[in-house]
């Protein structure tokens, strides 16, 4: 996790190493710290916390300097404090780190380094790597960092400086994201492009094992045996407005309306009446598909939770049989993973550390791999065999919403396409389904219109300790993405169950007063029985469908539509329900109260919207 930045150029280092450290803060914010090298030697400053500590400290301690490297924290080796934050420095003199990823082999390192005199302050495994870069330095910071690194195994991403080499910036990546930004007489590196958005469209993705010598003169990429690599400029098209909030309180209110847009994005080019879906690069013959023995969707949380909404998609469509698998319990199974299967790695960031090693074991296997991601040039994105990308935008916020929706559109349009080429799709079903995914986007306008009667209830239940949250079939999969949202921005514990499963066992929970959010479809016996227990009952329902107002405590209407689609509409609601419950917002006087609100009632409670605590948005650690 962590995120990392670096700037050289003619300004003060610290003014955009803070501002592109705040657009990483998703990335992890246990602790903040900068490095700037000034006349000649490097200055740290590091606290533990959120950057607005780092800030505090560089206004009564400012740190001047053109050149330097900065780094915020989602701790993994060591607790987060201000020793264990970055950047980090050798004992032996001034070369200084900033790391994001992790040192598989750092303890043995650590021993002998320990026994060649170098001496330890941190419980990080990245102490490591400066100690290491110093024992090799030879005049030479770029060679001393090669060397370095041929003794790493694990992942790193990492921004070097020392005040031997005033004038550079040495950074190299490996599983882990690294960015390079060329602007105009300034150069910078980050963990992501929102980081130097403001500055510069012109980017270099790097790929593993690039190495990196920024200057005044410019940037140069080279191998690891010092041959230089002529890196293409890959131009950021994206509005810079994208990556930031647009007047919400919160990245994950932003994102959440930004649904129809993303939806539309999505479908351009691949859904038209009258022509078959297109997916792009990835393209199957009949036959391979004939001989494809199975589908396994691999992916982890949220992706997860539209894996499952993808198995029903293709399984309804194409009749194949689909194995939704949590990436991290896969890679520790012994799948029956053969060259006739296809492995579908679905991922928002594209750099999940388990999905990804999933992807690569798969391709050892010589499975065919499809990735469905919604960041170009992301590690899955570059190595799987094809991709499908989301076209979600950035998503920002921890709570991933956007993405989810679109990923679950993705899976619809797969479940097309390979029902199409089985000769299973009629015309008038494969119109049916078109209609209503080009409908969508109007429909969640409609939902998100609702948002003033989904406040009002939030806050009905913003107090609860657990919720139970039922559904069947699709409803079920929504069910559980609608429990995890809760549980990550409300820290409310949260249940997803299978509607008819509940009487098995769990519903000797259920007491006068219990609170459940039931997806009514095709559940009303399941719900009766809770009711009858004294549950209290939150019900959505489509617009039309007969209710028994008797079992319901609320009810909130969502726009009806050809039902394998409508139930997307639905996790639309369950994440507006997170939001506010997260936020305890009062009912509606106006859209303006409504986010002022929001605001202070997160404020109180302390719930910080986009980032949760112990959650970090891209995790690139198994
Ligand atoms: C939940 C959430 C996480 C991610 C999961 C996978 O809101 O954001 O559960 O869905 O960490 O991340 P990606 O999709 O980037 O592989």
């Amino acid at each position: 996790m962590c995120g990392i930045v670096g700037y050289v150029g003619k300004k003060k280092a610290s003014d955009f190493l803070i501002e592109g450290l705040s657009k990483l803060e998703y990335r992890g914010y246990d602790s903040a710290g900068i490095a700037v090298i000034n006349n000649g030697k490097v200055e740290i400053r590091k606290h533990k916390g959120r950057l607005s500590n780092l800030v505090e400290e560089l206004s009564n301690n400012s740190a001047e300097g053109t050149i330097g490297i900065g780094h915020t924290r989602w701790a993994t080796h060591g607790e987060p404090s201000d020793v264990n934050s970055h950047p980090h420095q050798t004992s032996k003199g001034d070369i200084t780190v900033v790391h994001n990823g992790i040192i598989e082999n750092y303890s043995e390192l650590t021993q002998w380094l320990k026994s060649e005199g170098y001496e330890f302050k941190s419980a990080t495994d990245t102490e490591v790597i400066p100690n290491l870069i110093h024992y090799y330095y030879n005049g030479n910071l770029f060679e001393a960092v090669v060397k370095a690194t041929e003794k790493l195994e694990g992942s790193y991403a990492l921004g070097v400086v020392s005040g031997q080499e005033p004038d550079k910036i040495v950074a190299v990546r490996k599983d882990s994201p690294l960015i390079v930004g060329i602007g105009q007489g300034e150069t910078f590196i980050a963990s992501d492009i929102p980081a130097v958005l403001n500055y510069t469209r012109d980017i270099y993705l790097l790929e593993d094992n690039e190495f990196v010598v920024l200057t005044n003169e410019g940037v140069e990429v080279f191998e690891a045996n010092g041959d230089k690599i002529n890196k293409e400029i890959y131009k950021v098209t994206w509005n810079e407005d994208a990556a930031e909030k647009g007047g919400y309180d919160s990245f994950m209110l932003k994102e959440i309306h930004e649904q129809p847009k993303a939806i539309k994005d999505t479908m351009a080019g691949r859904v038209a009446l009258n022509e078959k879906v297109n997916l792009g690069d990835f393209k199957l013959t009949s036959e391979e598909l004939e001989n494809m023995d199975r589908i396994y969707i691999v992916a982890c949380g949220t992706a997860y939770n539209a894996g499952l909404m993808g198995k029903v998609a293709i399984e309804d469509l194409a009749r194949i049989p689909v194995e939704v698998a949590i990436a991290s319990e896969f890679r520790y199974r012994n799948p029956i993973v053969t060259n006739k299967t296809l492995i579908v790695t679905l991922s928002q960031s594209g750099e999940t550390a388990d999905t990804l090693a999933v992807l690569r074991d798969a391709k050892k296997i010589g499975a065919k791999t499809l990735a469905i991601t919604n960041v170009v040039g992301s590690s899955i994105s570059r190595e799987a065999d094809s991709v499908i990308y989301t076209m979600a935008g950035p998503e920002i916020a921890v709570a991933s919403t956007k993405a989810y929706t679109t990923q679950a559109v993705v899976m619809n349009l797969l479940g097309m396409y390979l029902a199409d080429l089985k000769g299973l799709l009629k015309s008038e079903e494969e119109a049916e389904i078109k209609n209503a995914l080009l409908e969508l986007p109007s429909k969640v306008e409609e939902v998100l219109n609702q948002k003033a009667q989904i406040a009002k209830i939030a806050k009905l239940i913003s107090q609860e300790k657990d919720l139970f949250y039922l559904g069947r079939d699709v409803d079920y999969a929504l069910a559980i993405e609608g429990a995890l949202k809760i549980k990550e921005i409300a820290y409310i514990h949260s249940e997803a169950y299978a509607g008819g499963e509940l009487k098995h066992g769990t519903i000797a929970l259920i007491e006068p007063g219990t609170k459940i959010i039931a997806l009514k479809d095709k559940m009303i016996s399941n719900i009766r029985e809770v009711k009858s227990r004294g549950a209290e009952i939150i019900g959505i329902a489509y617009e039309n469908q007969e209710v028994d107002l008797s079992v319901f405590d609320e009810i909130i209407r969502i726009p009806q539509i050809s039902t394998r689609i409508a139930p997307i509409l639905g996790a639309v609601v369950l994440q507006l329900l997170a939001y506010y419950v997260a936020t305890r917002i009062a009912p509606i006087l106006g859209a303006v109260v409504l986010q002022l609100l929001a605001y202070y009632v997160a404020t109180e409670r302390g719930c910080d919207i986009d980032k949760p605590r112990n959650l970090a948005k891209s995790v690139t650690v198994e």
